[in-house]
């Protein structure tokens, strides 16, 4: 545990704004208070009406929760169903197979609307087209691709067959998807040649090559999708093409039914040691909670809302939030491919007034970039068509939540601020737009069905006005089921610090109504940009360079990101003449892990600090890192560490 928890706080004592629903907005929306009440009459029995209500399933659950297994639920378990044929062919089969499913916008300005028959036949011929390659239920199949709308596909098809998916990250390097295939032991890799960014073509093909070159892996298939039309080396016998593919498949496939508790994909995650997560979800649980927090938290109307959610299906907002509950909702949403800044800063509110999005959902350091460019940019876009804006990913500061507000949503809009985690897999605490009154920063409550709260040291509820740490008390349906091939890191991660509750990981506080702030991580997971970053993961790949003897990360404050990466090494003796180390070293944890690792900053120190026990003290690196006085150093093993530090960072 090392956060203060009581940053921020003094920010949240004096809070006073609050902004309850409107009239109409209530009048008309979705979730109706009566939804807390019946969540609360019977909580089991409230989750599987709702799974029941939701889902298509070919054999109907009758059980809810089976906790047996603990901490490991089981959810629906005695249903059946497909989560691709939720997602697509039912609405085309209730008569909406000419809804625009996805208004796909590429970065370099090409569209494509695909509807949602036309979606079915993509889904039907890549599900084929997977079968050809001897892909069948339960194999994994990793997939590497931009944000295009066959990254969506790709997913559905591997669902449709009940082959889990694997999505890795474009913007993550070839080594980092090798240990990723391999841990998850990939037979099959759907990738692009390239995607477009800032411009520039990313190589994925390349890096795919890269990975697989590296050994060790047990990919026999890599399918190509033509993105940038770029040249890639070609294997024959193991690359295949997916236009061709996909041509050569039937246009019609019949969707494999999976038991509720059949995995439907793992997507890895930073944890606080060097080693990747395998999350892993679910079909029934997770599609029912997916499903459920789109139509509520969002107030999703399907036929009327034009949707967008700006993350990459790299990152479990995408798959909850793009590819699963939208979808399954039968709704109508934008897909872009690029940067918020390509070619110019008002591309996105270029995006929205073309397909007049009613409903947006993106991260505060997305809101604080568009801040720091300046309001007159959105200001030149027509934004009236929002109806209600949402935020995710890490704790949103009150001024950014007021911008968001007023000039996004023009002072009209409901915001919510919707906590949750990949290991959750759908929005736990969020406001509900049309009961809700909210208070910038705050992600408020629990959702009906859910139960949250705030625990001291010692597990016991917090008071209101108080801190601690944020705790689930009972299971829910879009849990994870667990890390991939390791049932005990699970335990111990999750379940040991509060026997019988999950612990996420995070500081929160109860303020004097019981609603939640989200006061960010206490444990060694940076967040930046929204992106999980383990600081131990980080130190590996720093110590994995020939140069660099010791090194110690942590997460300083920034301005836009949230957190930015701050590094401390300690060069080795024979490397400490070397000139430009610096670059050298923010190449090498690119290189390792992935652009977004590059730490911002990277300090050589002769020293780190540490207790007599050998514990290097991130608390007192923090301290320098955000430009403070370093605090208590008496438990150093040798105090004057900090002051040479201290004067290297002013120097530097
Ligand atoms: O610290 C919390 C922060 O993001 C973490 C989860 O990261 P990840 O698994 O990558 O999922 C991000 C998208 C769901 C949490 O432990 N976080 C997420 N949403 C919020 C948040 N912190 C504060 N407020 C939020 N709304």
């Amino acid at each position: 545990m090392t956060n203060d928890l009581s940053g921020g706080v003094d920010n949240l004592l004096t809070e006073t704004r609050t902004f309850p629903p409107s009239a109409e907005f209530a009048a008309q929306a979705n979730a109706q208070p009566e939804l807390f009440d019946r969540a609360a009459a019977d909580r089991e029995g409230f989750w599987l009406e709702q799974a029941r209500e939701l889902l298509t399933w070919r054999t109907e659950p009758t059980q809810s929760l089976d906790w047996s297994d603990a901490p490991v639920a089981r959810w629906f378990a005695d249903g059946t169903l497909n989560a691709c044929e939720n997602a697509v062919d039912r609405h085309v089969a209730a008569g909406n197979g000419d809804r625009v499913a996805i208004h796909f916008e590429g970065e370099p300005g090409d569209r494509r609307d695909i509807t949602y028959a036309e979606l079915l036949e993509q889904v039907s011929r890549a599900a084929g087209a997977l079968e050809a390659n001897g892909v069948t239920k339960g194999d994994r199949v990793a997939i590497y691709l931009p944000m295009i709308p066959e990254a969506v596909v790709a997913m559905l098809a591997c669902a449709r067959i009940g082959a889990v998916h694997s999505v890795v990250f474009g913007g993550f390097s070839a080594d980092a998807l090798h240990s990723r295939i391999i841990d998850g032991d990939a037979r099959v890799v759907i990738t692009a040649d390239g995607g477009w960014r800032r411009g520039k073509q990313l190589p994925l093909k390349r890096a795919v090559d890269e990975a697989i070159a590296k050994g060790g892996t047990a990919v026999d298939r890599v399918l190509v999708v033509r993105r940038t039309e770029q040249d890639v080396e070609w294997t024959e016998g193991r690359d295949v093409d997916w236009a061709e593919a996909l041509a050569a498949a039937p246009a019609t496939h019949e969707p494999v039914a999976v038991e509720a508790e059949h995995p439907l994909y793992i997507l890895y995650t930073s944890g606080t040691t060097g080693k990747p997560k395998g999350i892993v979800h679910t079909t029934g649980g997770y599609l029912t909670q997916s499903q459920y927090t789109f139509r509520y938290v969002f107030d999703h109307k399907p036929g009327q809302d034009v949707y967008w959610c700006t993350a990459d299906v790299g990152w479990v907002t995408g798959h909850s939030y793009v590819a699963y509950g939208p979808l399954a909702d039968g709704a109508t949403q934008v897909l872009y491919e690029g940067t918020p800044d390509a070619p110019h800063q008002g591309r996105w509110w270029e995006i929205v007034q073309r397909y007049g999005v009613t409903l947006l959902y993106t991260s505060p350091t997305a809101i604080r970039t568009c801040m720091k460019w300046g309001e007159q940019i959105p200001g030149e876009f027509d934004l009236s068509s929002l109806r209600l804006l949402g935020s995710v990913g890490e704790p949103i500061n009150p001024e950014a939540w007021m911008w968001y507000r007023r000039v996004i949503g023009g002072e009209r809009t409901p915001i919510v601020d919707t906590w949750w985690q990949t290991e959750t897999g759908a929005i736990l605490i969020s406001p509900l737009p049309g009961i809700t009154s909210t208070q910038p920063g705050s992600a408020t409550k629990p959702l009906p069905g859910i139960e949250a709260d705030v625990v001291d040291d010692a597990g016991n509820p917090v008071e209101n006005g108080q801190g601690g740490y944020l705790v689930l008390s009972s299971p829910w349906p879009s849990m994870t089921r667990g890390i991939w091939g390791d049932r005990q890191r699970f335990v111990d991660t999750y379940w040991s610090r509060f026997p019988g509750k999950y612990f996420a990981g995070d500081g929160a506080r109860k303020d004097d109504d019981g609603d939640i702030w989200l006061l960010g991580r206490v444990d060694d997971v940076m967040n930046v940009s929204g992106h999980r970053l383990s600081t131990t993961e980080i130190e590996s790949s720093l110590v994995s360079h020939p140069s660099v003897a010791e090194a110690a990360v942590v997460g300083a404050t920034d301005d836009t990101t949230g957190q930015a990466v701050v590094a401390f090494v300690i060069l080795r003796q024979e490397a400490a003449e070397a000139a430009d180390i610096v670059a050298e070293l923010r190449a090498h944890v690119a290189k390792e892990i992935g652009p977004i690792a590059k730490p911002r900053d990277i300090l050589v120190v002769a020293d780190l600090p540490k207790t007599r026990s050998g514990k290097i003290m991130r608390r007192l690196l923090r301290d320098v890192a955000e430009g403070r006085e370093a605090g208590d150093v008496t438990t150093l093993a040798d105090s004057s560490v900090m002051d040479q530090i201290s004067k290297g960072m002013a120097a530097g």
